[in-house]
């Protein structure tokens, strides 16, 4: 019985049209020249033209957009029976009518096995355009909280650390110009930035009194300041940021040939967000006052790169930074510096 009665269906035209009139997604199947041969009454919805004014019509005769006669149709794009595309599509129906499809095609084989036609699918993608509409919200009221966590730790190192006030804005600001420089995406620009906006935080873990004395330290105080990078980290480590900020902080300190800290890391084992980071860090360190010398200003700082260049600091990051404060005018206060915003 069930037999006869699926035999009975592929043999009868009218059986797949009310078997395909069932499925929710709009159906077309056009010939190999894209003339429409049959629709099914989901497309009949989505698109608001009647079957009959359908059939026989190509699909541009019934849709306007900008992938029509040109290059980019996909249409036009199939090697071979048998392959399929899928693509975002959002048309405009000649009755005026317009939203946004995902839209299968497959194109299936004729009796030599080349292209006989297409079967094309059509689902209605505005109930997944508000969920990514609502998902793109969620994300960026994230990021947004996320920045403004970074700039609370940023403040509160800064509040007990007064000598450093403003060197964290300033080293990140360095940051961003190399990395932009260097052809950074704007994505990676922001775990950078991020990074820098609260690299000394293991500073925290600092008593005020070797943090601010303003003469020479001791071995042992020295050692307790070197634990700053790896205190950072502790604290990061387990905040699942779409950048390696933990790491980077981790490292600013590591130098190429192996002589920073923690870690001793050499050459490659660095990332080169933390390589940026730590020549900004040390340029606007010299450049600046501390507790224990006056500023230096950024002649004595771009000497001490330039030197050691290769060395312990990475050339090409170097040359950057070099170019940019000598050739292109970067300086730490220029608060609005336009040709590094936001593409
Ligand atoms: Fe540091």
């Amino acid at each position: 019985m069930e037999k006869s009665l699926n035999s009975n269906m592929a043999q009868s035209p009218l059986d797949w049209q009310r078997i395909l009139d069932a499925v929710s997604d709009g159906m077309i199947i056009t010939d190999r020249d894209f003339k429409i041969l049959f629709c099914n009454r989901a497309f009949s919805v989505l698109s608001g033209i009647e079957s009959a004014n359908l059939i026989g019509k190509k699909c541009h005769d019934v849709f306007s957009s900008e992938l029509c006669f040109s290059a980019d149709c996909p249409l036009t794009q199939f090697p071979a029976a048998g392959q399929q595309l899928v693509f975002d599509h959002e048309p405009h129906c000649k009755n005026g009518k317009h939203a946004p499809w995902i839209v299968t095609i497959t194109a299936f084989p004729d009796a030599n096995g080349s292209i006989g036609g297409y079967v094309e699918k059509f689902t209605d993608a505005s109930a997944f355009r508000r969920v990514r509409q609502a998902l793109n919200r969620s994300h960026d009221r994230l990021r947004k909280n996320m920045g403004a966590i970074i700039q609370a730790m940023s403040t509160t190192i800064e509040k007990r650390d007064p000598y450093t006030a403003g060197h964290q804005r300033r080293v990140t600001k360095l940051c961003r110009a190399i990395a932009t420089q260097m052809g950074f995406t704007w994505e990676r620009i922001q775990g950078l930035r991020m990074a820098a906006a609260i690299h000394d935080l293991g500073k925290i873990n600092i008593p005020s009194a070797i943090l601010n004395k303003p003469g020479p330290i001791s071995e042992h105080e020295l050692a307790i300041i070197q634990m700053h990078p790896r205190t950072a980290y502790e604290i990061l480590k387990d905040i699942q940021f779409p950048w390696p900020i933990a790491e980077t902080i981790y490292q600013h300190h590591e130098r190429l040939d192996g002589s920073g800290y923690p870690r001793q890391l050499k050459g490659d084992q660095i990332l080169l967000e933390a390589r940026i980071l730590a020549i900004a860090d040390v340029v606007e360190s010299i450049a600046s006052f501390r507790p224990y010398r006056p500023e230096l200003g950024l002649k004595a700082a771009l000497a001490e790169i330039e030197s050691n260049k290769g060395v312990l600091y990475d050339s090409s990051v170097v040359d950057i930074c070099t170019s940019l404060i000598n050739r292109s005018g970067f300086d730490f206060e220029t608060k609005v510096w336009r040709q590094y915003q936001r593409p």
